[in-house]
């Protein structure tokens, strides 16, 4: 078949060994499935900041736009904390987003059986388990002007959320047909007693349910939802919310699974093309030991190829793999019981890899 590009964005901390086997997996569906791709490396985050000045280096956008998909790691970490905004890793996650007009962010969480034990929760309270979160990624308060001025009572800082109808129109429509495509049960989180912006988000989602009668709308204030999803995870199926109310929810879904080490996104705009990475961060606390789960990143190809490329039957292997491998036992340390007997992040990538050559 044609040769596909991937940009390969591995950034800092865990981000390059959880993306090193990412690519092992990729390679090992080239041999499986006859698939062909070419990876291109570029600088991202707190390494371009070191290495370039900025943490999205020109070239580095080039890279991605003229690639089919991007496969991302994570970025940040302590040494650039204190840095200016301009100089944050996490100011060019921000600005890849937006530059690439992915403003759609999906994170499902799915529960396998097998870690049930790994949660934080009772195994009956996750039991059939499987939401997706639809998160906005390039409005709200992240993207509002931001200031500081003197005040009364001294300096202000001002962030402002700010949101219009058509940014919340057509993440709605996408969380609506994806609903459609699932369970058929959509909730809309928001805090519409409070925010504006919230109370547009509303009315614009009930313009649009007429449109999809066949889907089952609910409407969720975000401090219930944060409630709900730990008291009833498995009656959700899509949630759709504005940018930081799914930044938060998502990390809290996670937990559902066992380890944000398990959670995969895929961030779309309107077309095909993706950007891929887990969920979590940089986690510079285990960063550069071998502990980092891979699978949330190992997944994030998984949901590439079904989205990006229709490579439906890998997407299916990977996912199968995974299952596979946790159903055997297997576990990095994030997700064992018997931490002493956990594998490294590389042990965990050649077994997904074995598991898939022998599908
Ligand atoms: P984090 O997700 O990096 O880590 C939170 C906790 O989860 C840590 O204890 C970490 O060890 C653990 N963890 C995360 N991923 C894991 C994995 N794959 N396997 C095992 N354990 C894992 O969040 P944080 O500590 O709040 O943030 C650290 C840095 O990452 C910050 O600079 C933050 O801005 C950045 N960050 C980046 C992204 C991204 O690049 N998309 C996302 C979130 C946070
Ligand atoms: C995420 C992260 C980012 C976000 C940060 C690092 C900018 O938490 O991808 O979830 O808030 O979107
Ligand atoms: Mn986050």
């Amino acid at each position: 078949s044609e040769t596909k590009k991937i940009a390969v964005i591995s950034g800092d901390g865990i981000g390059p060994e959880v993306v090193a086997e990412a690519q092992k997996i990729i390679k090992v569906t080239e041999e499986v499935f006859g698939y062909s791709f070419t990876m291109e490396h570029a600088l991202f985050g707190g390494i371009a900041i070191d290495e370039k000045g900025t943490p999205l280096p020109e070239e580095t956008l080039q890279v991605c736009k003229s690639a089919d998909a991007v496969l991302l790691g994570a970025v940040g970490g302590p040494k650039w904390d204190n840095n200016s905004k301009e100089l944050r890793p996490e100011t060019g996650l921000l600005g890849i987003r937006k530059e690439l007009g992915l403003f759609s962010n999906l994170r499902p969480a799915v529960i396998f059986d097998c870690l049930k034990d790994a949660s934080t929760l009772k195994p009956e309270v996750l039991e059939g388990t499987d939401l997706m979160v639809v998160r906005e990624l390039t409005g709200g308060i992240y993207f509002g002007e931001k200031f500081r001025r003197e005040g009364a009572g001294g300096e202000e800082a001002v962030d402002t959320c700010v949101y219009n109808v058509s940014e919340v129109e057509r993440i709605v429509r996408q969380a609506f047909e994806i609903a459609g495509k699932r369970r058929k049960k959509l909730a809309s989180v928001d805090k519409a007693n409070v925010l504006e912006t919230s109370r547009l988000w509303r009315e614009t989602v009930n313009r649009i349910a007429p449109e999809y009668p066949d889907i089952e709308l609910e409407h969720v204030l975000v401090d219930n939802c944060a409630m709900q999803l730990l008291r009833r995870p498995s009656s959700f199926d899509v949630i759709v919310t504005e940018n930081m109310f799914g930044d938060i929810l998502s990390d809290e879904a996670a937990m559902l699974t066992g380890s944000i080490g398990m959670l995969a996104s895929a961030s779309m705009g309107e077309g095909s093309y993706g950007l891929y990475e887990p969920v979590h961060g940089s986690a510079p606390d285990i960063a550069g030991q071998g502990l980092a789960n891979p699978i949330a990143t190992i997944l994030s190809v998984a949901l590439m190829y079904r989205l990006t490329f229709g490579y439906a039957e890998a997407a299916d292997a990977i996912e199968r793999a995974v299952a596979e491998v946790l159903d055997a036992g297997h576990r990095t340390s994030d997700i064992a019981a018997d931490k002493s007997k956990a594998l490294s992040t590389t042990e965990m990538g050649d077994l997904i890899a074995k598991a898939i050559r022998k599908s």
